[in-house]
């Protein structure tokens, strides 16, 4: 079992999953914004040591993705972040992409930059104790995208990144994310999803990355959030189930999905279906970003000062979303 392994299968066994919390300060203004808590660095900083100092973050989260300013951060009561995650048992990881930009020649669609420098970044969050990172590549869907153009760029994108960060001793989410927006219909979302995760196999193959060390971070397969089908949860499963086994590779450890805009509750009982419905030998569990923190960041806006009630709305959330990372969630254990 090679060490790159080892740190993905700590990340995602045994029910535990992955904490998203890589907003950009683009992104988390834009969170603040919308509950009315000024973006400052000690804002952000705030509502993210609340959270990680959850009492849940030791039984279910085996990993924490951040962004630059917060692997930097050091806690209100004086520990380094990336030392506070690991306090808890969970590793410390980081977003190393610089962003979707437009593509050229298919301006609808985007690329996601970020290679120049990467290695130096790289050696950098290493030495900050980050010991897996994220790059997500972002694909709209439509009778005519993704492209061809799309498909093999960002899957190239990816490839160089995962080599890099392997390269670096660290663990390279990969994460091509089929967008839910459109009408389409989780079919034609299931047909482009497979197309597009075969595409970034072809190419992490040709750059010899090593799929024992890597954990993919697919979007489940779903109706298009403006179509007027709606499959129930447990076709839901099974397509993403079919996609999966279809389009990875067998030596790869494991699969942490992105919420991608699904509710924190659809978000856990589709993750519940996929692994009781679960024939293949991959872990299945979550990384979720909105799924995980919406609730929390609502209860923390209405007073930052009170911790404890913040951290139980957090920790309730992940105890669920590590219920339905074992096949083990139930509106019942919800509801209590
Ligand atoms: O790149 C996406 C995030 O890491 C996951 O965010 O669960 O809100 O889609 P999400």
């Amino acid at each position: 079992m090679s060490e790159l392994n080892k740190i993905a299968l700590k990340i995602i066994s045994n029910g535990k999953g992955i904490l998203a919390a890589d907003e950009s300060n683009g992104t988390m203004t834009k969170r603040l914004e919308a509950i009315n808590v000024p973006s400052t660095p000690e804002n952000r900083l705030l509502f993210r040591e609340t959270i990680l100092s959850s009492e849940s973050m030791k039984e279910c989260i085996g990993g924490v993705i951040l962004y630059d300013e917060t692997i930097n951060q050091t806690t209100s009561f004086g520990k380094l972040i990336p030392d506070l995650i690991s306090s808890s048992g969970a590793l410390p990881g980081i977003k190393v992409d610089t962003g979707a930009k437009n593509l050229a020649n298919s301006s609808e669609e985007k690329i996601t930059e970020g290679l120049d420098g990467l290695r130096e970044r790289l050696k950098k969050y290493y030495k900050l104790g980050a010991r897996f990172t994220k790059w997500r590549g972002v694909y709209c869907i439509s009778d005519k995208y993704p492209s061809k153009l799309a498909i093999h760029s960002n899957a190239h994108a990816l490839a160089r990144y995962s080599a890099l960060v392997q390269e670096n001793n660290m663990v390279p989410i990969v994460e091509p994310e089929v967008l839910m927006d459109g009408d389409h219909t989780a079919d034609h979302c299931l047909k482009k999803t497979s197309e597009v995760i075969k595409k970034c196999f072809d190419e992490l193959i040709l750059h010899k990355v090593d799929l024992s060390g890597i954990i993919l971070k697919p979007n489940m397969i779903l109706d298009g959030s403006s179509s007027k089908y709606k499959i129930s949860g447990e076709e839901i499963s099974q397509k993403t189930i079919q996609c999966l086994q279809n389009s990875v590779p067998s030596e790869v450890p494991g699969i942490a999905f992105l919420s991608g805009g699904q509710s924190e509750i659809e978000a856990t009982e589709n993750l519940n279906l996929i692994n009781k419905n679960n024939t293949t030998k991959f872990i299945m569990t979550y990384s979720y970003g909105r799924a995980l923190q919406q609730s929390a960041l609502k209860t923390w806006s209405k007073n930052t000062k009170d911790i404890k009630k913040t951290q139980n709305i957090f920790n309730h959330r992940v105890k669920m979303c590590s219920l339905a990372a074992k096949g083990k969630w139930s509106n019942e254990l919800e509801n209590k």
